[in-house]
């Protein structure tokens, strides 16, 4: 929660962020900032004994929540990179039960580009290959990637729908989806997420009124590249808004993103990516930041 205005006379309560959330309404708690390994899994990743000191500074800033897709590899010659790269990592560092990990499927990787593909056929089988690569029973959280304007949206959500039906998930979450879109899934399904690109540079979802509709319908939701992504971190760091109110801070402008964020709905949990153990320990303190409800509001101002 955003500091509130008004001090303890005011009768308003919750002055710092609470230390969990619950994913949608799973009853699950995890620390307030997940964490996307998407970067230790595509083109420029750092080698596996590398990935593992990121997986490790995870761990120990006590970030529980990890997201991942069988599609986030270099190419189709290793789809479901990232999924066994966790699997290793939670193998190695015996904190299986400790973390819950969300995947999702419905892209492909021809070549190194990247195809929707959301027939059902496809979907069956890229979830049963998830719980091989992943090596579990079920799936904690499974997320359908992108509408594929190909096959119609209901067929695709009926698929996931199925799938959960027969125990191979637990969770659904849906992905790149509008308003339209999540209505017409809750039709069908529980959804327990939506996971669309959010940042100080992309508020389109705050304006569009998803996030609220989330919120009031006790549905997590979760912000991916909140630094506008490999590419757009550097116009984040470099923004005058956000460099500005890191200094006054004492922290990174990541750190002040994230923050944000945070502040914005008890329901986001940003997802914040990280090839480094340093970028993601900065991001996992994030929790213990709140913003002045007028330095969020400058934040806000970005996005109109
Ligand atoms: N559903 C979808 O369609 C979709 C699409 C894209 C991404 N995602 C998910 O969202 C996650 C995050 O998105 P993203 O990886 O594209 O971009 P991002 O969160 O915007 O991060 C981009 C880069 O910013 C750097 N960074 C982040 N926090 C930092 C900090 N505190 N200090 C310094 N540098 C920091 C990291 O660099 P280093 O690598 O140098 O540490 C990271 O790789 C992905 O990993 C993935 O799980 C989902």
């Amino acid at each position: 929660m955003q500091k509130p205005s008004g001090g303890p006379r005011s009768g308003v309560r919750a002055m710092t962020q609470a230390m969990t959330r619950e994913i949608g309404s799973t009853g699950v708690e995890v620390y307030p900032i997940g964490w996307g390994p998407m970067p230790l899994s595509l083109g420029g990743r750092p080698s596996e004994r590398d990935a593992m000191a990121v997986f490790r500074a995870a761990l120990d800033a006590g970030v529980d929540f990890w997201d991942t897709a069988d599609s986030y590899c270099i190419d189709d010659k290793e789809p479901g990179h990232g999924e066994r790269l966790i699997a290793t990592a939670l193998k190695t560092l015996g904190v299986a039960g400790r973390i819950r990990v969300a995947t999702k499927g419905g892209m492909t990787r021809p070549g190194g580009s990247w195809v929707r593909d959301g027939r059902p056929a496809h979907l069956r089988k890229v979830c049963e290959q998830s719980l091989r690569n992943l090596g579990v029973e079920q799936i904690f959280l499974y997320q359908f990637h992108w509408p594929d304007p190909a096959v119609p949206y209901a067929e695709s959500i009926g698929a996931l729908a199925d799938l959960q039906r027969e125990g191979k998930v637990r969770h659904l979450g849906i992905s790149n989806a509008s308003p339209a879109q999540l209505a017409e899934a809750l039709r069908i399904v529980r959804v327990e997420s939506v996971q669309n690109r959010c940042s100080p540079l992309d508020q389109e979802d705050f304006h569009n009124g998803l996030v609220q509709r989330c919120a009031e319908a006790r549905i997590a939701y979760i912000p991916y590249s909140p630094m506008g992504g490999g590419a757009g971190k550097r116009q984040m760091s470099g923004n005058p808004v956000l460099k500005s109110l890191a200094g006054d801070y004492g922290v990174s402008p990541y750190r002040i993103v994230l923050a944000w964020l945070l502040g914005k709905s008890p329901n986001i949990l940003p997802i914040p990516g990280a090839s480094k153990a340093a970028s993601l320990t900065d991001s996992a303190a994030a929790a213990r930041l709140s913003l002045k409800p007028g330095d969020a509001a400058k934040i806000d101002a970005l996005g109109r």
